[in-house]
């Protein structure tokens, strides 16, 4: 003990000569500015419980991951299309050795017994276990105990220190102010809606009822949306040759799931050679396509999500990554921990604060918590989002800064950008110090859709009476098209000039406590496509159904047909696509709209104007147009 104890003094005494000071005043690293709606704080912690303190490293070079990004990203750059392979993004993003050895000295210089710090094997997170009054003293905070609505108990702190010359070296530290904790499900019948560590709560495709007569002409694309209007809405004509080589991979949450039944009365209708095929399903923490739950509300989504996604690709397969088990579901987290095992937190554990953990404590999936056990597939639509304002900036940026590794690595990765326009999900608005609720006057803009890194995708539609070789609007019915600016995150170089030019010909009319009014903020969607009046099969019979859940997965479809065709000549996948699609190389290859706007917090929202908008974003794409300028890139 006494050996240990001198060890770790002499350690932290070379870190004060060759380093930088151990002892140095505490800085302010997050703080919550109000407790989260349906939690209240009922007592002060028990001094002597312990909290496995999981301290979120600093990754390296992450001031050039932008640069890096856009080196492969860029049409212009010598190096665009030379994505980069897992290894090197670990290795390039580790944190530093400085950055292990200032968080390790910390704790041991503050009388945390060396053989109680664990160090990660990917050395991203360190962990240990330490009593209230240790951590409170570690991090100068109190910690509290809160209820839930549901009786549910979660331990956390309104703020959190540590010292100066530490706080750069961390990125968060959990558990503190974070709230996102898994609510166990109380009943099967309340999945859908009641789980608030599942994303896109609020966040699901709207049906309005049953379809009596399936239309199936050209004409009728305004009342029915179906396979041959979108081919033909976006001059989509293409037969995959390159199949092998390729992957799409559509995200499913469970309890949502598909039906095999339901896939094959859609295909029975719309493409006939694709009767009793089905996704190739990648089970992440236990997830599986559950049949004992049925009903929109469980099936939509992924019915949906793979009808049009395998319709529009056939003979493609497809990748299901189905995610979390039917306890506790899952988190964006714990899908990206399954795909690049350099993200996983804890030796394959994860952040119980946000995420699902597995093996699950409530007596589901009792396997490890998957990590890196399948490759990304090319292309990845995910049509499930949270309000921006439901995460800390700070894990948000961790996990946004996740999808630009992706992009590095050669995925596209598709995000819905929302169903309530300005608003969020469950239409709710943005109070001033970040508190959500319904009379609330702040957009409320979605996430991942802000995430400079990700491609988000706003809906549009065919207006009645028009047809689908007029321009479409933005989407007006039912749903409102997700968009707008980030409170988290700083505009990305390649929509600068898109952006400031919507900001200079059509300025809003909101104030700053309506939205970032800045100009510096990143504005979402990218682009857009159609979210109106599908024709889904659902539990035996076709709904007419709405969302941004359509169009990124019918998007994917287009990207996923174009990485095709360069994957047929010998090119690489498109990987990221942003700095491409804006471009000027890439000037016209989309549809502009120019009609419409996107309702919320009671205002009618941002409009649809030439150019890149915060409604439809850059236009719908025109296959045709874009799969000529990609071969020459
Ligand atoms: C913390 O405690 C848990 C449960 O006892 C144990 O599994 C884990 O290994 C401990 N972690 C450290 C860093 O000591
Ligand atoms: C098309 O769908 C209808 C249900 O609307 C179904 O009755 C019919 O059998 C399907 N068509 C074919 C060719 O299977
Ligand atoms: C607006 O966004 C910019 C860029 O992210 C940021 O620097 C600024 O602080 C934001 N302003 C407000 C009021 O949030
Ligand atoms: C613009 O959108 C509105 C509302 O959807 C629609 O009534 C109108 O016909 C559209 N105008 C054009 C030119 O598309």
């Amino acid at each position: 003990m006494l050996f240990t104890r001198s060890f770790v003094s002499l350690l932290s005494f070379v870190a004060l000569v060759v380093a930088e000071p151990l002892l140095s005043p505490h800085v302010l690293h997050e703080k919550r500015s109000h407790t989260p709606a349906g939690w209240s704080r009922s007592r002060k912690h028990d001094a002597d419980a312990v909290l496995p303190l999981r301290i979120g490293l600093t990754q390296s070079n992450m001031d050039k991951l932008e640069e890096l990004l856009l080196d492969v990203s860029e049409p212009s750059s010598p190096n665009f299309g030379k994505h980069w392979n897992a290894g090197k993004v670990a290795q390039t993003f580790k944190p530093s050795s400085e950055t292990v050895s200032t968080v390790y000295n910390w704790l041991a210089a503050s009388g945390i017994d060396a053989s109680r710090i664990k160090v990660s094997k990917a050395k991203t997170w360190i962990e240990v276990n330490a009593t209230v009054t240790e951590a409170e003293q570690l991090l100068q905070t109190e910690y509290h105990v809160y209820t839930h609505e549901s009786g549910k108990e979660h331990v956390a702190c309104e703020a959190y220190h540590v010292p100066k010359h530490v706080s750069k070296h961390v990125d968060i530290i959990m558990p503190s102010i974070h709230f996102d904790a898994v609510i166990k499900r109380s009943e099967p019948s309340s999945h859908t809606l009641s789980n608030i560590g599942q994303p896109g709560v609020g966040l699901s495709p709207k049906s309005t009822g049953k379809i009596s007569d399936l239309l199936t002409q050209l004409e009728d694309c305004d009342q029915q949306i179906t396979p041959i209007c979108l081919r033909a809405l976006y001059d989509f004509v293409y037969y995959p040759v390159a199949t092998s080589k390729n992957s799409y991979g559509i995200v499913e949450y469970t309890p949502q799931a598909y039906l095999q039944s339901d896939l094959d009365l859609f295909f029975k209708n719309f493409s006939t050679n694709q009767v009793g095929k089905s996704p190739v399903e990648v089970s992440i923490d236990g997830g599986y396509a559950q049949t004992d739950y049925t009903g929109f509300g469980y099936n939509g989504e992924s019915n949906l999500d793979l009808q049009y996604g395998m319709a529009l690709t056939d003979p493609q397969p497809i990748t299901l990554y189905q995610t979390g088990d039917m306890e506790e579901g899952a988190s964006f987290n714990n899908f990206l921990d399954a795909i690049d095992g350099s993200f996983c937190t804890f030796e394959g554990g994860d952040d119980p604060y946000y995420d699902a953990v597995y093996p699950d404590p409530y007596g589901g999936y009792d396997g490890p918590q998957d990590c890196g056990i399948t490759k990304p597939a090319y292309v990845i639509s995910t049509s499930y989002a949270y309000n921006e304002a439901d995460l800390s900036p700070a894990y948000a940026a961790r996990q946004c800064a996740e999808y630009a590794k992706l992009g590095l690595m050669g995925t596209t990765v598709l995000y819905s950008s929302g169903d309530n326009g300005v608003a969020g999900n469950s239409d709710l608005c943005l109070g001033p110090d970040g508190d959500q609720s319904y009379d609330a006057v702040g957009f409320n803009p979605s996430f991942p859709g802000t995430c400079p890194y990700i491609t988000s995708v706003g809906a549009t539609q065919v207006v009645s009476g028009h047809s689908v070789y007029q321009p479409e609007s933005a989407c007006m019915e039912v749903i409102y098209s997700g968009g707008g600016f980030s409170n988290y995150f700083a505009m990305p170089s390649y929509q600068k000039s898109a952006v400031d030019h919507y900001l200079s010909t059509h300025p809003p009319k909101y104030s700053s406590a309506q939205y970032n009014t800045t100009g510096k903020s990143r504005g979402f969607p990218d682009l857009s496509a159609n979210g109106a009046f599908y024709v889904v099969a659902v539990d035996g019979s076709f709904e007419s159904v709405f969302g941004t859940s359509a169009s990124s997965p019918v998007v994917g479809t287009i990207l996923t047909s174009i990485n095709d065709a360069r994957l047929a000549i010998g090119k690489g996948p498109i990987g990221f696509i942003n700095p491409t699609i804006y471009s000027s190389e890439f000037t016209g290859a989309f549809n502009d709209i120019t009609n419409g706007t996107n309702p919320g917090c009671g205002t009618v929202g941002f409009s649809a104007e030439p150019g890149w908008d915060p409604v439809t974003g850059l236009g719908t794409p025109n296959f045709a147009k874009l799969l000529a300028r990609w071969l020459l890139v």
